[in-house]
Formats: C-alpha cells, structure tokens, sequence
C-alpha cells in the first residue's frame, strides 16, 4: 500500500474529464467530489459505509465514497450522477417513481446502472437473488423499495430494447 503523508496536488478523472485537485491524505471520495469540485449530486448518509447514498463508480463498479480515499483512485475513471448520460437506470427512477425525499436516490441509480451492466441476466444465484443480493448496499428510508424494484426493471427492459 502506497503511504502519503502530505496534501498534494494530483489529478483526477471524473465524468470523462480530467480535474486537477489538492487532496490532503484523508479525504475520502465523497469529500473530494462535494467539497472540492461541487458535485453535490452524491449524497453524504451515513458517513459509515451503510447506507449506500455515496455510491459512485470507479472503473464501472460501484462503490461507497464516504469509504474511499481520493488518494486511492488517482489512475481510475471515476463517475458520479452527474456524469450519466440518458442511463436505462435513470429512465426507470423517473417512470416508475423510484423515490420520495430523493436523497438516497443518485446512490441507487449509480448502484442500479452498475448492476444493470455488469449482470443484465443476474449471475449463477439467477436474476432475482442477484438483485436482491446486490441491492442490499441502498437503504431508502421513505419509498418500501416497490418503487425502486419497479425502476430496476424497467431499466433492465430498456437496456435489453
Ligand atoms: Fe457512504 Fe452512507 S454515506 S454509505
Ligand atoms: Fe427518501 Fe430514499 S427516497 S431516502
């Protein structure tokens, strides 16, 4: 593991774009995003890896960014909610009213569009489990899920068209 132990200048890519920041060594991701490019579209939750309202993706997977060092991902391509162009996964919140207060929602449509991707006819635990499985790092605390369930499938429907 590389040890930094001074804030530095490094650059970052984001949404397709490099962006040049100074990171003090442990800024997480989340941090990085909101406070130093304005980014504000991934939430801050829980701040503990629990709640999944961060989530953005490095290198196409979703991960937690309240739990990720900026320092971690300088040679990764990073995107957040704001980089999503036209995703099946966004079409599917929209339609099926997949949210209520929408603060968990950015985190689920990274998640979402990620598992849409990477799994677009579930893996060996088949569909279902698959995204159950999968879905369980979100926590919406307004909509009982029906919603976000409906919005997964119709954004698996409109990836498969
Ligand atoms: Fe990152 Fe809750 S804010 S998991
Ligand atoms: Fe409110 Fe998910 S819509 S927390």
């Amino acid at each position: 593991m590389t040890e930094y132990n001074e804030t530095q200048h490094m650059t970052i890519r984001v949404n397709g774009e490099e962006r040049r920041i100074f990171v003090a060594p442990a800024d997480t991701l989340l941090y990085t995003l909101r406070r130093g490019l304005g980014l504000t579209g991934t939430k801050l939750g829980c701040e503990n890896g629990d709640c999944g309202a961060c989530t953005v993706q490095v290198d196409g997977q979703p991960i937690k960014s309240c739990y990720t060092l900026t320092v971690d991902v300088g040679d990764r391509e990073i995107t957040t909610i704001e980089g999503l162009q036209n995703a099946p996964a966004q079409a599917g919140f929209h339609q099926e009213y997949g949210f209520q207060c929408g603060f968990c929602t950015s985190g689920f449509i990274m998640n979402t569009d990620a598992l849409i991707r990477n799994h677009p006819d579930g893996d060996a635990l088949g569909q279902a489990e698959t995204d159950r499985d999968w879905m369980q790092s979100n926590i919406c605390r307004c909509t009982g899920y029906e919603g976000i369930r409906n919005a997964l499938a119709h954004g698996r429907r409109r990836a498969g068209s």
